[in-house]
C-alpha cells in the first residue's frame, strides 16, 4: 500500500496525466486490461515511482488507503462497467474521481450510487488535450468538498498556472464539474465556429492566401486577442501537405465531426431556458457541413453570390479583427449566463469567478481575455450576465461599429457568418430594451386566448380580437 493514486484507463489521456502526476513525486499506479498499454506505462515511467498492472486486485491492494483513483475510460457505458466492478472492492472514504467527459446527469446518478455506500465520487472536466494532461491541463472537479482536500495537492501541482495559480479548483457539488465542462465544450465549438468564419472573410472575401492568414493571426496573437485556439490556427495555417505540396488546410474535406459535447451544452441551453445562440449555431453548422449531398444539390440549385469584400484590405482585416473579439467575448458571455442559471436550477453553488481563473490556462478555450471576466466576477460575484459588467460594456463600444460594418459586407457577398450574426443578434435584443414580443403575445392571446399583460396597469387581460 504504498502509491497516492491510481488510474483505471491507460489510453492517451490517462498515461499522460498519471506521468504528470509521477513528475510532480506522486507514486502512481496505472491499471488497464490492455497489456501493451500496461508495459508501455512502466517504460515510459522509469525512474518515476510508476507502475502498472492489468489486475484490479494488485491495483486496489497497492493503492494507500483510503484510495483515491482516477477514471479516464471513454464516457458511456464504460465508466458503469469499469464503476460496478470496483466499487464493489472498495472501502468507506475511497474517492473516485471520473475525468472523462461524461454526460452531468450520469455523474449525479453515479454520485448518488457511491454515496450510498459511504464512496465519495467526483466528475472532473478535464481540458487541454495529449499536451494539457502531460504538462499542464486545466482542472474542473465537482463532488463532495470535504473529499476535495486530498485531491487538492495532487491537481495543484500538476495543473497548468497562471500567474503562479494553478487552473484548477473546486467548482461546485454534485455534477458541477461535468456540466462546467459541457459548456467549457460548448463555448469551444462556438470559438471555433467564430474562427472559421473569420477564416471565410480573409480567405474567401478577401483573396488572403494560407500564408497571409498565418501572418495576420500570429500578429493578432500579440494583442487582446490572444488564446490558445488563435495559437493552433496560424500554425495550422503554415502547416504544407506532403501530397500535394499545397497547405494542408486547403486539402481537407469541410465535413466536421463531433463528439457530442456541444450538443449537450445546446440542449440545456433550451432545458433551462437560456439563449445560448451562438453556441447552438456552432452545433448547427457542424450538422449542416456534414450534409454533403443536400450541399452540392444546393450549390447546383441555388448558386448565389460568393463576391470579394470591398473596400481596403487593411481596414478590412482591423474590422474582422475587431469582429473577432466581439463575438468572441459574446459567445462567453452566453456560456457563462447558462453556468449562472445553472448554478440556481442545480444549487451546484458555483462562483464564476474562479471558473474564468480555471479556464485562463491549460484549456482549449483559455485566452487573455478571460482575465477581464474574472475580475469583472470580482466585482459582482453574481452577475447574470457578463454583457452587464461595466467596464466590459464600455469595452463593448470600441469593436461594436466594425462588427456592423464587416458583417453587412458578409451579408452583401453571400459568405456565411451565421454564428458571428448570431452573437451580434443576441446583443442586439439583449439591450433592445422593447423587444417587439409584444405582437407575439397579441397572436398567442388572439388564436389562442392565451392572455397577454399590458405596460400600463398589472394583470392578464383577454381581448375578443374580431
Ligand atoms: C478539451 C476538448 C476535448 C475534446 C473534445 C472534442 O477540452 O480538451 O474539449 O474534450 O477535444 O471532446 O469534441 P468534439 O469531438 O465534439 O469536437
Amino acid at each position: 500500500m504504498s502509491y497516492d493514486i491510481g488510474m483505471v484507463g491507460l489510453g492517451v489521456m490517462g498515461r499522460n496525466l498519471l506521468l504528470n502526476l509521477a513528475d510532480h513525486g506522486f507514486a502512481v499506479m496505472g491499471l488497464d486490461n490492455d497489456l501493451s498499454k500496461v508495459k508501455a506505462l512502466k517504460q515510459e515511467g522509469t525512474g518515476k515511482k510508476v507502475d502498472a498492472t492489468t489486475q484490479r486486485e494488485v491495483f486496489l491492494r497497492e493503492l494507500r488507503l483510503p484510495r483515491a483513483i482516477i477514471l479516464l475510460v471513454p464516457a458511456g457505458k464504460i465508466v458503469d462497467n469499469v464503476l460496478s466492478d470496483l466499487a464493489s472492492h472498495l472501502a468507506p472514504g475511497d474517492l473516485v474521481v471520473d475525468a472523462g467527459n461524461s454526460f452531468f446527469k450520469d455523474t449525479d446518478r453515479r454520485h448518488q450510487e457511491f454515496a450510498s455506500r459511504g464512496l465519495n465520487f467526483f466528475g472532473m472536466g478535464v481540458s487541454g488535450g495529449e499536451a494539457g494532461a502531460r504538462h499542464g491541463p486545466a482542472m474542473m472537479p465537482g463532488g463532495p468538498r470535504d473529499a476535495y482536500e486530498r485531491l487538492k495537492p495532487m491537481l495543484d501541482s500538476i495543473a497548468a498556472k497562471v500567474d503562479g495559480e494553478p487552473c484548477v479548483d473546486y467548482v461546485g457539488t454534485g455534477s458541477a464539474g461535468h456540466y462546467v465542462k459541457m459548456v467549457h465544450n460548448g463555448i469551444e465549438y462556438g470559438l471555433m465556429q467564430i474562427w472559421a468564419e473569420i477564416y471565410d472573410l480573409l480567405h474567401r472575401g478577401l483573396g488572403l492566401p494560407a500564408g497571409r492568414l498565418a501572418d495576420v493571426f500570429d500578429r493578432w496573437q500579440q494583442g487582446e486577442l490572444e488564446s490558445f485556439l488563435l495559437g493552433i490556427t496560424s500554425k495550422i495555417f503554415r502547416k504544407i501537405d506532403d501530397v500535394t505540396k499545397k497547405p494542408l488546410v486547403d486539402v481537407i474535406l469541410d465535413v466536421a465531426r463531433q463528439k457530442g459535447t456541444g450538443k449537450w451544452a445546446s440542449l440545456e441551453g433550451f432545458g433551462l431556458q437560456v439563449p445560448i445562440p451562438t453556441i447552438d449555431q456552432a452545433v448547427n453548422l457542424r450538422d449542416l457541413s456534414a450534409m454533403e449531398t443536400e450541399r452540392k444539390r444546393a450549390r447546383e440549385v441555388l448558386g448565389g453570390p460568393l463576391g470579394k469584400i470591398a473596400g481596403d484590405a487593411n481596414q478590412r482585416i482591423e474590422q474582422i479583427r475587431l469582429a473577432a473579439y466581439g463575438a468572441i467575448l459574446i459567445t462567453y458571455a452566453q456560456g457563462f449566463a447558462l453556468l449562472h442559471k445553472a448554478s440556481q436550477s442545480y444549487k451546484y453553488e458555483l462562483h464564476l469567478g474562479n471558473i474564468a481563473k480555471i479556464w485562463r490556462g491549460g484549456c482549449i478555450i483559455r485566452a487573455r481575455m478571460l482575465e477581464a471576466f474574472r475580475q469583472a466576477f470580482g466585482r459582482e460575484e453574481t452577475l447574470p450576465n457578463l454583457l452587464l459588467d461595466p467596464g466590459i460594456a464600455q469595452d463593448l463600444k470600441r469593436w461594436e461599429p466594425a462588427f456592423r460594418e464587416i458583417l453587412g459586407e458578409a451579408l452583401k457577398t453571400g459568405i456565411p457568418t451565421p454564428a458571428m450574426l448570431s452573437a451580434l443578434s443576441y446583443f442586439d435584443s439583449l439591450r433592445a430594451g422593447r423587444l417587439p414580443l409584444n405582437l407575439v403575445q397579441a397572436q398567442r392571446d388572439f388564436f389562442g386566448a392565451h392572455t397577454y399583460e399590458r405596460t400600463d396597469m398589472p394583470g392578464t387581460f383577454h381581448t375578443q380580437w374580431e
